[in-house]
């Protein structure tokens, strides 16, 4: 886990020689964002577009390296890193056998002819997803770059195997922003600036709580029993909530909407894009149910830095897409880039080998007994938590506390993200390779940082 490469900056000046372990803990040089970061985010918005970076004052740090749990900037200040940035580094930053897999597959065969003249380590992915992922039936794969790529394959198979284009989905949901995964994805502020263009083929519902699940059943049935020209072919929901704040659907409610679902031939699909590979303490969160849904999307963690993702499904549901004739009808440039596939299968023999999965469930006890903690220290401003494994939402009285909490943590060496609709709740996703000692530090920390 270890990096010591020697960094150089822009003028070829060395800065950053010593050693990024992975289980270090905060080191603060200069103040968050130091001189160099703030000179390049400088430089940035002259050239990038003014809606991605966000730039002010206080944010953002430029990351020069990372190891495990820990992210270095390029002012030489140390971070523990509980966001996993964005939940991707499932087995640790720049994880060597993963860097060795990219690496190796780079030297030998960097990109191939992902649906012409694929690599052998296409098979060997879509066999392993196959058989990982919830449910014994036989399965297919499609694969994808982004978490978004896989949940508008989903959308595509889901209308192309019921015929019936309408699809409910959740308030709070982000399932990316891609146009089909934007129709799905609630929240105005993504949405409303291309409302004349989304396809108006979704059904929006409350996500389900304990105390509105059968509420929520009600709707969902009538939604699909319902209205012909409603046509309703597929449901899709994330288990947990992820950027929606950390919001776990009742594992009975899933049951239940699994059974509903096949009882009016509708595909479920589960988005387990941040949840999975993991993070909550099984494979998939779908797992603490026992449900298998009809079709899963995965990404994020499922490389650890590589961008690739999949949509997971159910042969006889997959297979409704015809045959290829040598044009298939859904397709990219990268699919099942061979880079990413090693990247892939390093991942999970990773997370089998080292039982991160197992280190994700049992680092729950410890991390409640902390937000607990943390909770009794802040009573007015945090008023409770939620989560499971290593997947957790801290809920703060107001965004300016979530915000506040997270850029001061940026000051104290810690990274952390808010989440939440109202971008009032602090995410805490880190990487399954976190020590208990990180975990305290950085809970510890984010405490000091809350008003
Ligand atoms: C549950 C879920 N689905 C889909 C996406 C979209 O993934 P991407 O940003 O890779 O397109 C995200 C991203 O945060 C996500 O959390």
């Amino acid at each position: 886990m270890k990096s010591s490469r020697r960094l150089k900056n822009s003028i070829g000046e060395n800065r950053l020689t010593h050693e990024l372990t992975g289980a270090d803990l905060p080191h603060i040089v200069v103040e968050p964002p130091g001189p160099h970061s703030r000179a390049l985010a400088k430089e940035l918005r002259a050239v990038e577009s003014r809606n991605v970076t966000y730039v002010a004052p206080d944010w953002p740090v430029f990351l020069a390296r990372g190891a495990g749990a820990n992210l270095e900037d390029v002012d030489g200040n140390r971070y523990i890193d509980v966001s996993a940035a964005f939940a991707v580094a499932a087995v640790g930053h720049s994880n060597p056998r993963v860097v060795a897999a990219i690496s190796g597959q780079a030297g030998i065969l960097l990109h191939a002819m992902g649906d012409v003249h694929p690599s052998e380590l296409k098979v060997a992915l879509a066999r392993e997803l196959c058989a990982l992922t919830p449910g014994d039936a036989e399965k297919r794969v499609l694969f994808g770059v982004s978490g978004a790529d896989a949940v508008e394959a989903a959308l595509k198979t889901a209308a192309v195997a019921t015929e019936r284009p309408g699809v409910i989905c959740f308030e709070g949901a982000y399932h990316g922003l891609g146009y089909g995964a934007l129709e799905v994805t609630d929240r105005d502020h993504f949405r409303r600036p291309f409302a004349g263009q989304l396809g108006g083929f979704s059904h929006r519902l409350p996500y389900p709580t304990v105390s509105n699940a059968s509420e929520s059943l009600a709707s969902v049935e009538r939604l699909l029993a319902g209205d012909q020209n409603q046509r309703i072919g597929a449901l899709i929901v994330e288990p947990v909530q992820g950027r929606g704040g950390v919001r776990e659907a009742p594992l009975d409610w899933l049951r239940s909407v699994r059974r509903l679902c096949s009882a009016y031939g509708a595909i479920l699909i589960a988005d387990e894009i941040y949840s999975g590979f993991g993070r909550t303490g099984r494979w998939f969160a779908c797992d603490h149910a026992g449900i298998a849904p009809d079709l899963i999307c995965v990404g994020k963690g499922m490389a650890s830095g590589f961008p690739i993702s999949a949509c997971v499904g159910r042969a006889d549901v997959m297979d409704r897409w015809p045959e290829s004739d040598g044009e298939a009808i859904h397709t990219s440039t990268f699919l099942g880039h061979p880079t990413g596939c090693a990247a892939a299968l390093a991942s999970i023999a990773e997370l089998r080998d080292r039982r991160l999965v197992e280190r994700a469930a049992s680092a729950e006890t410890l991390v409640r007994e902390l937000l607990e903690g943390l909770c009794r220290s802040k009573p007015v401003n945090v008023s409770g938590f939620r989560g499971r494994g290593l997947m957790w939402g801290v809920q703060c009285a107001s965004a300016a506390v979530a915000a506040n909490a997270v850029t001061g943590a940026l000051r104290r060496g810690v990274i952390a993200l808010p989440c939440g609709t109202k971008s009032d709740v602090i995410a805490l996703s880190p990487p399954l390779v976190i020590s208990d000692e990180q975990l305290r530090v950085a809970i510890g920390k984010l405490a000091e940082s809350i008003a």
